[in-house]
């Protein structure tokens, strides 16, 4: 067979993978994505999807935000959040979360175009790997990564065609490694890693059933089931995670990670199924059954030459806050424009090496986030009194203690009440999903000062133009009555100039730069009889510039750089800031 040349060879079609894909191919690039399946996800996995992963898929276009909308479970069936004996017993405690909150909601409308729903993997996968398909991206299924060599030109990728056996022999200038949290493709580039995988065994049970009775009137995505003494940890905590309201289901169960992953077989899910339910004779169907590892480890590495990885494949972490898909796909939009300005010669190589800077922390902060979430349900278990003892009885003795009237249960009460609303880390962390602000070569500070978190910077996000910060969002209306997100004018794979009455210098200067550095750059002026009209003045509030300055936005809608008026030259200053952050 002849070797296969591609400018990007992508490995895994997985959220990261089939997002680089997507992006790349949105791009005009046509990289060859492999998978060693002949499809996609079988099982949900990851769902939550947050605000700022759906703006990703808005800037892919609004037929692919649309379409994800269309297959999500709304945010508005999200939150009820359950702590309980079982779907039918006594409920413990309730906590509103995802954006459920009034306030939280409100949080999350001022912050963004889009809304964060649920959306099974099983729906979020085929939406990317058919946008990239479409767009110009060559998939090769059943096509099994080997082993990869790299030089000063480029990498040479080892396959298997699964369907005949054959060693097939890839070229390619670039190779991601999106292979999952067993990469192969991260280990043979020699990434560095920190933390232990395998530190807890969980098993999914994926099931049909109509549980609507027991569900629809709280809501939710998830019901966390406490059983004193049903399970080897002796705490008995089981999740009912919501796949499709209210007939599709997946039980999360915990198993002894010292012991080898138990056979789970169809009887044995049926008794969780009952047990969780807490209906002796509900008649489940069980789809399927699958055993995995908690992990905690993330790459302090995440690329190496010509070769970057994201996704799992540098942050491996429980379920805990839902950021495992999202971080990927993220991961993705981060990567993918600056390797299309470097393969179409917009840009030097060096502004590759901005990926690592910037997401390598972002892989270590979620990591210690989802790790951190599940040690933060020790307090709930405290408080209910299920660490006292490991005797089942006495630990449903403690926990009925909450409701007696002595001063000891009140204090109780009020332990519960305090350790479910510190969830809101794990159930409502609108900054960890928000508050990326970066700092490598591709972002011009000067100087500047980071502005402080006013507030706790897990829970909310701040909005600020600082270089390295997300553009905030503000709608804008155009003359015809047309409402835009700021983040619209912004993104598409290109570099955008923002600025507004008395900016001239800062068009003129972008559209002179354009032409001489082949690189296509957006401007819009926003202001009163602009093309963009602030008319709420939300922009005004939220851009921290004055009406002549300029924010440079990158096409990952960070912001690049910022000038608080217009200067004496523009040209000058924007020629010398677009080369040091492309690297020319
Ligand atoms: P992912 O693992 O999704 O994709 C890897 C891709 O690489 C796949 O297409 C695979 O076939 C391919 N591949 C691997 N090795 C290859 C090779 N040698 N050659 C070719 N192709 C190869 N997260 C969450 O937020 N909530 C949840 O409930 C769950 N539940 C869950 C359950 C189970 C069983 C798993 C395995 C994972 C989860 N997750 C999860 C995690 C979530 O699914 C995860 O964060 C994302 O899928 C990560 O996306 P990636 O694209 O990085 O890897």
């Amino acid at each position: 067979m002849a070797d296969i040349k591609t400018d990007v060879l992508i490995i895994g079609t997985g959220p990261a993978g089939s997002a680089a894909a997507a992006l790349l191919a949105t791009h005009g690039l046509e990289p060859l994505v492999i998978n060693r399946y002949r499809w996609l996800a079988n099982t949900p996995r990851a769902h939550i999807t947050n605000q700022r992963t759906m703006e990703v898929l808005r800037d892919l276009g609004r037929d692919v935000e649309d379409e994800a909308y269309m297959f999500a479970a709304e945010q508005d069936l999200m939150g009820e959040n359950v702590f309980c004996t079982s779907l039918t017993g006594e409920e413990i405690g309730r906590m509103k979360s995802w954006g459920n909150h009034p306030l939280s909601r409100a949080e999350h409308l001022l912050s963004s175009p889009s809304r964060m729903n649920d959306l099974p993997q099983t729906y979020m996968e085929p939406l990317l790997f058919k946008t990239a398909c479409s767009r110009g991206a060559q998939p090769r299924m059943s096509t099994e990564y080997k082993s990869h060599v790299q030089d000063a030109d480029g990498v040479t990728t080892t396959c298997v065609d699964k369907l005949t056996g054959r060693e097939l022999t890839i070229h390619s200038k670039f190779l991601i490694g999106a292979d999952g949290g067993n990469s192969k493709v991260a280990e043979h580039a020699g990434l560095r890693f920190e933390g232990k995988m395998g530190v807890a065994g969980s098993m999914n049970i994926l099931f049909e059933a109509d549980l609507s009775r027991y569900v629809a009137h709280r809501p939710s995505v998830l019901y966390w089931v406490l059983q004193p003494g049903a399970d080897v940890g002796g705490i008995g905590m089981g999740l009912v995670r919501m796949v499709r309201p209210w007939n599709e289901w997946l039980i999360v169960w915990g198993y002894d990670i010292n012991q080898p992953a138990p056979q789970v077989d169809d009887a044995f899910a049926t008794k969780v199924v009952r047990e969780l339910v807490g209906v002796d004779d509900i008649e489940p169907k069980i789809k399927s059954v699958s055993t995995w590892t908690v992990n905690n480890m993330y790459a302090t590495t995440i690329s190496n030459g010509r070769v970057f990885c994201m996704g799992d494949a540098t942050h491996r972490h429980p379920p805990s806050n839902g950021l495992g898909s999202n971080t990927s796909i993220q991961d993705a939009f981060n990567l993918s424009w600056k390797l299309a300005m470097v393969l179409k010669g917009q840009a030097g190589p060096e502004l590759l090496d901005s990926y690592q800077a910037e997401r390598a922390p972002v892989a270590k902060q979620i990591v210690t986030r989802a790790n951190k979430s599940i040690e933060e349900f020790g307090p709930i278990f405290k408080a209910l009194g299920l660490l006292d003892s490991v005797d089942p009885v006495k630990m449903q003795q403690n926990m009925d203690a909450r409701c007696n009237d002595t001063a000891e249960s009140e204090a109780q009460r009020a332990a519960i009440r305090t350790a479910i609303a510190n969830k809101v880390y794990e159930f409502d962390a609108h900054g960890v999903e928000m508050n990326h602000r970066y700092a490598s070569n591709a972002v011009v500070k000067e100087g500047q000062p980071e502005p402080a978190f006013e507030r706790d910077p897990e829970l909310h996000f701040q909005p600020t133009t600082w270089p390295g910060a997300r553009l905030p969002h503000a709608w804008l209306f155009g003359a015809d009555g047309k409402k835009v997100s700021s983040l619209d004018l912004t993104g598409h794979g290109v570099f955008t100039v923002l600025t507004g009455i008395g900016g001239d210098g800062w068009i003129a200067a972008a559209k002179t730069l354009s032409k001489e550095l082949g690189l296509p750059i957006a401007t819009h002026r926003i202001g009163p009889r602009q093309t963009w009209q602030d008319l709420n003045g939300d922009w005004a509030r939220a851009r921290e510039i004055r009406d002549s300055g300029v924010l440079l936005v990158r096409p990952d809608h960070h912001v690049a750089w910022r000038a608080d008026a217009v200067t004496a030259d523009p040209e000058a200053e924007l020629r010398r800031v677009l080369k040091t952050i492309l690297s020319l």
